[in-house]
């Protein structure tokens, strides 16, 4: 094997340990004794609500049944914000609560990784900007100046897309600076994720679609990034294998048993090839604009942007697009790796087309040049663009942005 001479912005990578798992049918009746085994006895139950799918009440009726003390905190939205979080720290802290226990997707995870940062510093004082990640200055050299997350988190996913129940990342709106914060700080991660496929079948076909093509950016933007990592290698391009194979059924019908437990694991794995180090790219780099600045689901929005950039980077890492497409069983073994990269694109868009998702231009959402503007100000210092395959200008974001608008 040779090494790898793409040029990185730092020599050191970190690797990162994914929570642990409990994977399969029935994984949620087990968040009692995972709060049990996890010190937990009265639990903030952090969630979005999820209303109409009775979810909440079933895991609060599960964790009752062990024997823990359940305080409700139901006032997460997607892209979770900043006042939340410190709503939440409020609701923790007045009930004294030893833990949390969040149930939904990425949002009341990453809520819950938020509360427990604000908790284990100065409560609802704490400011999560101190805790974002940036290029300039890295955030690397401010890891040792954090406290370690040791309050537990048992975390039970609902939606195959996230990640987020095993991630050592959360994602949360900073509403003034209208950026989201990326949170990178040691023990943020859960203690444990549970992913049950029973309570997956639960989600609208559109969730199903949004979310699995965000696992498919979480899967294509490690595998092609800068930071090459050979650990994310095996995880991404088998996530990519099970999403091109499974998605499209999932949203026809999220019942199909086989179609949603394979994503069960496609997005859980996924999530490992960004979260054991290999990073994002600007797919989530200007995503996570369009939806802070729109307050668009993150799924949608990276579904939005992922083409695009995708053709922005094609010539950074034609080979490693070569791999996608044969991973998705595309005949391009014996191809240049240019034409085999345009095929690859295009089958990625088809596979976007299938489950619903068309390139609906930004004009849609009122982005306006200002908002282009803005998001070219943070997008550059955004730790997204560290591990992206091209070195990206922000006259080059303009383009790209531009060329999304109508
Ligand atoms: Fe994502």
């Amino acid at each position: 094997m040779s090494i790898s001479t793409e040029r990185k912005e730092f020599p050191l990578l970190y690797v990162n340990q994914h929570s642990r798992g409990v994977i399969g049918w029935g994984a949620h009746q087990m968040a009692g004794v995972e709060c049990q085994i996890n010190g937990i006895s009265h639990a903030l139950l952090v969630t979005t609500g999820l209303k109409g799918t009775g979810i909440v009440e079933e895991v609060e009726g599960v964790l009752k049944a062990n024997g823990i003390s359940v305080t409700i905190f139901d006032k997460v939205t997607s892209n979770p914000k900043d006042y939340e979080c410190k709503a939440g720290t409020e609701a923790y802290l007045a009930a004294g609560c030893d833990g949390i226990v969040s149930v939904g997707g990425g949002s009341a995870h990453d809520a819950g990784k938020g509360i427990r940062i604000m908790v284990k510093n100065n409560g609802a004082d704490t400011s999560l900007r101190d805790f974002a990640a940036f290029l300039d200055p890295h955030y690397t050299t401010r890891i040792p100046t954090y406290r370690f997350i040791d309050i537990p988190h048992v975390a039970v996913n609902t939606t195959t897309g996230t990640g987020a129940e095993g991630t050592a990342f959360a994602i949360i709106n900073d509403e003034e600076w209208k950026y989201k914060l990326i949170l990178i700080v040691p023990g943020v991660a859960p203690s444990v994720g549970l992913n049950d496929p029973a309570l997956m079948r639960l989600q609208p076909p559109q969730m199903v679609a949004w979310s699995g093509m965000d696992a498919f950016c979480h899967a294509m933007e490690p595998f092609i990034g800068r930071l090459n990592m050979p650990v994310v290698h095996g995880v991404g391009i088998r996530a990519i294998k099970m999403l091109s194979e499974n998605l499209r059924q999932a949203v026809a019908n999220p019942k199909n048993d086989v179609a949603i437990e394979n994503m069960a694991w496609a997005q859980y794995i996924a999530s490992m090839a960004y979260n054991m180090g290999g990073g994002m790219g600007m797919v989530h780099g200007l995503a996570h604009m369009v939806s802070v600045l729109k307050d668009l689901h993150h799924g949608y929005t990276n579904a939005i942007m992922m083409m695009p950039v995708e053709r922005f980077n094609a010539i950074a890492a034609p080979e490693k697009f070569k791999e996608i497409g044969e991973a998705m069983g595309l005949d391009v073994r014996y191809m240049n790796s240019v034409k085999a990269t345009d095929i690859t694109l295009d089958a990625i868009e088809r596979l976007r087309g299938d489950v619903g998702i068309p390139q609906e231009p930004l004009s849609t959402f009122d982005f306006t040049d200002a908002d282009i503007d803005h998001s070219i100000k943070w997008s550059l210092n955004d730790i997204s663009r560290e591990a992206n395959p091209r070195d990206v200008t922000g006259e080059q974001v303009r383009e790209i942005f531009r060329s999304c608008m109508d």
